[in-house]
């Protein structure tokens, strides 16, 4: 019989190839690439298949009734909205953020709430000494809530406490690139440590019911670092986001087991800690009580959470020949070169010897589509140096061919808007009919846009 050829298997993405590779070809990882031992086909097996000798699986109807799982709200009402409710009994929540961001900062808070409401509470640092979470704990405030505090990084030691006596209702894993667990080889962080330190964490938080929570570090293109697995692994995947030189933070669900994907909530970085951030709007609209050119105002949608940022536009035309910057911050760059091109293929504006530099205040990262209109009106101004009115808040889709397509949530976009102050609103024409509290000017084609903001008909 011929020897069995070898199979080297990538513990992340599943892989398979016939050497061992220090990093794997498909997903890049470092060190997944494990030995797996060849199934052998025996010509027993090879006659039998798997289609008998089983037991049998209860077979349900899609319709049966399902009790909603239990939540625990966790006493910060912008994390609840982002979990969807509250954290939830025997699950894993993931919450991945750039270090510094304010993970740490934003558990020990909930921690501390959950502990004040009555909750059993566990929360385990493997970065940090305990007497510095207590320092912090004391710092914000909280240094009085009933928390079982623990620094310790081997999963073994901390399932051992846990497991004797009641298991808490929240246990926090601080982070979980710390976490060690014996029975595998390899430095705490390395993708088998990490992936077995989750599993046995996950085990026992479904099968003594805690609310698990782990952080996880990002890596520099924005991934949890560790396996893709432990995405998969857990319940819901939260991300913590902002500028660090910036106040605002936002928590983002990725993925989410018991809820919807599209809710967000908001802090601020303060010197007392995260506070909550009910009203979005009123952190990235900076002061407006005259005009300035290249100035816009944009309702972009969070979820379905409306806020109003603010979108600011330079034009620097050059006298040499020498080639224009473009430069965007907090918005995609490839989508500005996109509306460039549609100003000028469209509406006969040049740009080409200007430099374009684009911001969007307050360190927000606008992901929505309608903020095309918006960067359009933004750049027009700049460029003729006419201001847009300071009561105007403009949003739409721009097409290639230049034309102003319709975007979701309109009404609520106004809404905020006309809650904010603001009088008037440009959209796009096929939406004049919305109604939102605002005067209306709507526009079929950015050609439109430009007359109405050049004054011309
Ligand atoms: P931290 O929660 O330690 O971040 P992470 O766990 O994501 O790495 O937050 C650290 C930053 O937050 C630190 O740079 C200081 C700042 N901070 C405040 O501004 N105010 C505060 O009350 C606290 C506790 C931290
Ligand atoms: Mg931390």
């Amino acid at each position: 019989m011929a020897k069995p050829q070898k199979r080297y298997v990538c513990q992340s993405c599943g892989s398979v190839s016939s050497r061992w590779q220090g990093q794997c070809v498909d997903c890049s990882e470092w060190n997944t690439i494990l030995e797996e031992a060849p199934a052998i086909v025996t010509p027993f097996q090879a006659k039998h298949n798997l289609q008998g000798g089983g037991r049998a699986v209860a077979m349900m109807a899609l319709d049966a009734e399902v009790p909603l799982p239990a939540r625990m709200p966790s006493g910060i009402a912008e994390l609840d909205r982002a979990l969807g409710g509250g954290f939830v009994e025997a699950s894993a929540t993931l919450i991945g953020g750039d270090p510094g961001i304010g993970k740490s900062t934003l558990l020990l808070q909930a921690a501390a709430r959950m502990a004040l409401g009555g909750a059993d509470v566990a929360y385990v640092s493997g970065e940090e000494a305990a007497d510095q979470v207590r320092l912090r704990a004391r710092r914000l405030g909280l240094g009085e809530a009933p928390v079982r505090l623990a620094s310790a990084t081997s999963v073994r030691d901390i399932l051992t406490t846990l497991g004797t006596g009641k298991p808490p209702t929240l246990l926090v894993i601080d982070s979980i690139q710390t976490m060690h667990s014996d029975l595998i080889e390899g430095a705490p962080g390395t993708v088998s440590q990490v992936r077995a330190s989750a599993q046995e964490l996950i085990r026992f938080a479904k099968e003594r019911g805690t609310a698990l929570v782990l952080v996880g570090h990002v890596t520099k293109d924005g991934t949890i670092a560790g396996p893709r697995v432990l995405e998969h692994m857990v319940d819901t995947v939260l991300s913590f986001e902002g500028e660090r030189s910036h106040q605002y933070r936002i928590l983002r669900a990725i993925k989410n087991r018991f809820g919807g994907t599209d809710e967000i909530g908001v802090f601020a970085m303060q010197s007392e800690g995260l506070a909550e951030v009910s009203n979005p709007s009123s952190l990235f609209l900076t002061q407006r009580d005259e005009s300035v050119t290249g100035t816009v105002v944009f309702p972009a949608l969070e979820g379905t959470r409306p806020v109003l940022v603010e979108i600011q536009a330079l034009v620097v035309r050059l006298a040499s020949g020498a080639t224009p910057r473009r430069a965007v911050v907090g918005w995609d760059s490839g989508r500005l070169a996109m509306i460039l091109a549609v100003l000028e293929a469209r509406c006969g504006l040049s740009f080409s010897s200007a430099e374009v530099y684009l911001n969007v205040a307050g360190g927000y990262r606008v992901q929505d589509p309608a903020a095309d209109l918006a960067v359009a009106a933004a750049l027009v101004s700049a460029l003729s140096e006419r201001p847009v009115p300071t009561d105007a808040v403009t949003f739409g889709e721009v097409a290639l061919s230049g034309e102003v397509r319709s975007v979701a949530h309109a009404a609520l976009r106004m809404k905020e808007a006309a809650k904010l102050g603001f009088g008037q609103a440009l959209v796009p024409a096929a939406m004049t009919s919305e109604k939102g509290g605002l005067r209306l000017a709507g526009f079929s084609t950015v050609v439109r846009l430009v007359d109405h903001l050049l004054g011309r008909g």
